[in-house]
């Protein structure tokens, strides 16, 4: 049954994992991540020459983070990595930080033993399962985040030890103080996009009225905003079960944009939203301006921009919006935002061919 948004106890009644609690808990979730990784013993090795993190779905998306928002701070390249195997270029000298929620994801599994193979310093983190056990039978670091909510809603724990623990290596700085203005920035924007703020305050909840019955296309930027499109195509999915697609510029200015020709039936259903940071390139940031007037076929445009005292709380401020907002999109459509029952139909099914 759709859910009123201002319909406070209708919105929890129906989110059956409590996934707008998570939601709500993230800046305390940000708080006690950083702690996670402070009594883990340091690799002894250390002359790395990359970072590949390994992981699926919500236990990936913080290695986006990592990318984007400490890539060129780190002074060696960071990859992200969804798949059973890896790059051939995997080697002793590859740091890997092993990520799964369930601890259970059989291509994460797969990756870290190929790691393991490989001689690649790894560190886990994960809730337990598989993983967890494989690694202390390994004798490798495992960060263990508390259980008990979905991994996408665990953003925090998954990576902020990261963070953490590459500051503990001396290999950045001033990331305490980064987290503690992010902690502080997502206090604030609770209070703007939780449930109980109602619709005429509320811009979570505003957007999904506009992405109602829609199709949302995300469009970030290149190397700031492009693990938030990403991210919300996720959440849009995840959560309210609804198909969104994203993309960013500069590449979408060369394809993507030139199929806003036609059906107008299609169009007409399609939602954009154009996310911006200060940091975007200023070429960029004319494309968007002159892209925003070239895509009128499409139902409507939302331009929304990052917020907060330091780039991660401004990448932060954009992916709390789209979790929300994708949590209000399911109450919209009457649906329970936190079983993903495709997901543990496919990997029951993929369990009976070990
Ligand atoms: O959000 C989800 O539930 C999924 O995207 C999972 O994160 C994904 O299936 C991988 O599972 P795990 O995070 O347990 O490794």
């Amino acid at each position: 049954m759709r859910v009123d948004l201002d319909d406070v106890q209708a919105l929890h009644d129906l989110d059956s994992m409590g996934m707008l609690g998570a939601a709500w808990n993230l800046p305390e979730q940000c708080e006690q991540a950083w702690s996670l990784a402070q009594d883990l013993p340091l690799p002894q090795v250390r002359d790395w020459r990359q970072i590949l993190v390994t992981g699926l779905g919500g236990s990936a998306i913080g290695g986006d983070l990592l990318r984007v928002f400490a890539g060129d701070k780190l002074g060696i390249p960071v990859l992200v990595n969804r798949d059973y195997t890896l790059p051939w270029f995997v080697d002793r000298n590859t740091l890997v930080f092993a990520v799964s929620y369930s601890g259970n994801t059989e291509e994460t599994l797969n990756a870290y033993d190929a790691a393991r193979e490989r001689g690649a310093t790894i560190v886990a983190i994960t809730t337990g399962g598989q993983l967890g056990r494989r690694a202390a039978a390994d004798g490798v670091p495992v960060v263990r985040v508390p259980r008990g909510i979905a991994p996408r809603s665990a953003t925090g724990y998954l990576f902020i030890p990261m963070v953490a623990l590459l500051e503990r290596l001396g290999m950045f700085f001033g990331m305490r103080a980064e987290v503690e203005g992010l902690v502080a920035h997502l206090r604030e924007l609770r209070r703007r996009y939780g449930s109980e703020t109602p619709v005429r305050n509320n811009p979570a909840k505003q957007l999904a009225l506009n992405l109602q019955n829609r199709l949302p296309v995300i469009w970030g930027v290149a190397g700031t905003t492009e693990v938030v499109a990403q991210r919300w195509k996720g959440q849009f999915n995840e959560n309210a079960k609804a198909p969104a697609y994203w993309n960013v510029f500069p590449e979408l200015n060369h394809n993507e944009v030139v199929g806003f020709g036609q059906p107008e039936e299609i169009l007409d259903r399609i939602w954009l939203v154009l996310l911006q940071d200060e940091a975007d390139h200023p070429r960029v940031k004319l494309r968007m301006k002159i892209t925003r007037d070239m895509v009128k076929k499409a139902a409507g445009i939302t331009e929304v921009q990052s917020s907060g005292p330091n780039g991660l709380a401004r990448v932060y401020s954009l992916i709390y919006l789209g979790d929300y907002a994708s949590m209000y999109l399911a109450a919209l459509a009457g649906i329970d935002p936190g079983p993903v029952r495709v997901i543990d139909y496919l990997k029951n099914e993929l369990a009976k061919h070990k």
